[in-house]
């Protein structure tokens, strides 16, 4: 269709599929879902999408715009050459980027353009306005989830038994936010797109597990010469993915209205 893009989908989970199934809906007008990669092989049948299945490099070749809903080791062996092809790429997994190497790659590649959802956070506008005036003196973020969903591969038995008994809520980290984003990495994208979006200020972070955390809440303050500020986001959970908050897809189609 004439004036509309063609978009892409990387990942056919919980933020994916949600994407997808605004895209048909029409939800961004000048979007038109033209194909997903999932971990199926292409052309297989897709019931639950009503648009091709396809490979990244396939995908790379037909989209004007590759939306990455699929993690760090897709968005690292996928998001260069999206670029690199003219492609452009809008990035769910933000904590991919504070990876230094790969954060850099896909900063320097082109022509495709980049674009980093601000996913389960708020407050990003004011922030990054204060912050171009006078950096902060201190940024924190305090992140409260379910014990299930702060769980480690790398604990030891001790930790991961000290974290599913645990009757009230425990802190399972307190740092900086580089050291929490390699060791939680799949529940601190919100911390890398604190310090994505004010490079060079030390962003702190807490986690806590709470056993009661019906809802993942993100609560950021952060003081400085321009003002203080203090945003608490209380998201509930995907039903498909508790790790991810319901949100976020949202956030991602928001990106992409901004992006076309
Ligand atoms: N920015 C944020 O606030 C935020 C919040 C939550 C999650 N995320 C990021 O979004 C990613 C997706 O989250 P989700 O909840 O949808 O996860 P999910 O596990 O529900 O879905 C991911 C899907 O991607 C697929 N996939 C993985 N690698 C692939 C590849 N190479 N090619 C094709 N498909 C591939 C998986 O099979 C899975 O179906 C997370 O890994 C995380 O990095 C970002």
């Amino acid at each position: 269709m004439q004036g509309t893009k063609a978009i892409a989908v990387l990942g056919h989970g919980a933020i994916g599929s949600v994407v997808c199934e605004r895209l048909l809906a029409g939800a961004v007008p000048g979007a038109r879902l033209d194909c997903v990669v999932t971990r199926r092989a292409a052309g297989a049948a897709a019931p639950d999408v009503a648009v091709p299945v396809v490979t990244a490099d396939e995908a790379i070749g037909r989209a004007d715009v590759l939306v990455e809903c699929a993690g760090h080791a897709a968005l690292a062996a996928h998001g260069e050459a999206a670029l690199t092809a003219g492609t452009d790429l809008v990035v769910s997994s933000a904590g991919a980027l504070a990876d230094g190497s790969l954060g850099e790659r896909l900063r320097a590649a082109g022509p495709g353009r980049l674009f980093v959802t601000a996913g389960a956070l708020g407050g990003l506008d004011v922030l990054t306005a204060a912050a171009s005036a006078a950096p902060f003196t201190t940024i924190r973020l305090s992140t409260t989830k379910t014990p299930a969903a702060l769980v480690q591969d790398w604990m030891d038995a001790a930790q991961k038994e000290e974290l599913a008994r645990a009757d009230g809520p425990v802190v399972v980290f307190s740092g900086p936010a580089e050291e929490a984003a390699a060791l939680f990495p799949r529940s601190m994208n919100v911390a890398a797109t604190l310090t994505l979006a004010l490079p060079g200020a030390p962003v702190e972070v807490e986690l806590i597990a709470d056993p009661a955390a019906a809802r993942v809440t993100h609560v950021v303050t952060a003081a400085g010469p321009i003002g203080d500020y203090r945003f608490e986001v209380r998201n509930h959970p995907s039903p498909a993915n508790p790790r991810t908050s319901r949100v976020v897809p949202y956030a991602v189609l928001q990106t992409l209205r901004g992006a076309l």
